[in-house]
């Protein structure tokens, strides 16, 4: 009897995608029996010095936009054919900023065999004022997927990653097959993974931990010092098991000592955009979008639209009260609320 192997896809090629390029290029090659060997990336096409990105990576195996001075695997190819990479797959990793979820998931519609099984990397929600949407979900039913899509989240620096440094990652998955899958295409001695069934509290984790880092940045900029953030690390990291539980169903309290949870939660707060604009924004008083041009080259902040997003959902779920720290930098950025309000009302 032969037994089919899982071939993998790879939708994505920024620096965390890159990043995992080369864990899955590997551990691929480590495990002849379960996958077969050529792992197709979807790349973004677009000039790099002249000449297009993909034929650039796929000469030099090195994706010198995103993530330069990392050799990739040879058996990773960058495909900028977004159907032609997803071809015959069996195996999906999403990892690209969110703003292109849609449109990518449009492009694929029907192309897909919808027993694939996916697995999305994503940070970020899309949060309306009635409703909050994960990734996972979103990408599972615009591709009439049958299996829930996983999700993988932690404390994890694409940079740091990608020179072996040692962290841990979290994989949120509901089929123990699958489950076992995708720890066999993660894991490394220096990329440790624990799979757990909580996908959505492993997503969750991955957005709201941004609007605790906005709070630790304004800390920082007061000059509160290493106690101050460490409450509101604490009092984040309650917050967002919170707003988990009260709008969804099945999320594990366990879920937030993991990767995903309090250490996400304390590499962002340590550094991290986020924190980092933010501690700018309570130091120089400048607006968010001005301090987004200076200092991120026009990239959107993802903690401040999130608090945000978030805002408006608790306002229409008249609940904003109970999450005082998520309220406060709401206030605090967007409504001129004395910066010291992050700790005001806690
Ligand atoms: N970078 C990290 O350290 C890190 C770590 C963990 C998770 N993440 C998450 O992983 C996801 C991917 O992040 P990243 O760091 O790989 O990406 P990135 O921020 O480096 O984004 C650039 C990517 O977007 C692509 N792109 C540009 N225009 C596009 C378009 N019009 N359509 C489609 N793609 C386009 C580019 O080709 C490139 O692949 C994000 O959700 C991020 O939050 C990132």
């Amino acid at each position: 009897m032969t037994i089919q192997k899982e071939r993998v896809g790879i939708i994505g090629s920024g620096n965390w995608g890159s990043a995992v390029a080369k864990i899955i290029g590997e551990n691929v090659q480590k495990h002849p029996e379960t996958f077969e060997y050529p792992v197709r990336q979807w790349v973004f096409e677009e000039d790099y010095k002249g000449q297009p990105l993909t034929k650039v990576i796929n000469e030099s195996h090195e994706n010198p936009k995103y993530l330069p001075g990392i050799r990739l695997p040879n058996n990773v190819q960058a495909e900028p054919d977004l159907i032609k990479t997803c071809e015959d797959c069996t195996m999906l990793v999403f990892v690209l900023p969110h703003q292109f979820v849609r449109g990518v998931c449009d492009d694929l519609q029907g192309k897909v065999n919808p027993s694939v099984k996916a697995i999305s990397l994503i940070k970020g929600l899309e949060i309306k004022p009635d409703q909050v949407t994960l990734f996972s979900q979103e990408i599972g039913r615009r591709l009439h997927l049958t299996h829930p899509v996983a999700a993988l989240s932690g404390a994890n620096i694409a940079d740091e990653v990608a020179k072996e440094r040692f962290c841990e990652s979290t994989i949120g998955c509901t089929s123990a097959q699958a489950g076992e899958l995708f720890h066999r295409l993660f894991a490394t001695p220096y990329f440790r993974i624990n799979v757990i069934g909580d996908p959505v509290g492993v997503e969750l984790c991955g957005a709201l931990k941004n609007v605790v880092a906005v709070a630790a940045g304004i800390s920082d900029g007061l000059g509160y010092g290493d106690n101050t953030k460490a409450a509101l690390i604490r009092i984040g990291l309650m917050e967002m098991r919170k707003f988990a539980k009260s709008f969804f169903g099945g999320v594990e309290d366990v879920t937030f000592f993991e990767s995903c949870g309090v250490a996400d939660l304390i590499t962002t707060c340590a550094g991290g955009r986020n924190r980092r604009v933010a501690e700018a924004f309570a130091k120089t008083g400048k607006p968010i979008d001005v301090l987004e041009k200076e200092m991120l080259n026009g990239q959107k902040l993802q903690g401040t639209l999130t608090a945000m997003e978030v805002h408006q959902f608790l306002t229409h779920h008249q609940m904003t009260k109970a999450f005082p720290l998520f309220d406060a930098v709401y206030r605090v950025i967007y409504e001129k609320a004395p910066l010291d309000t992050i700790v005001r009302n806690l």
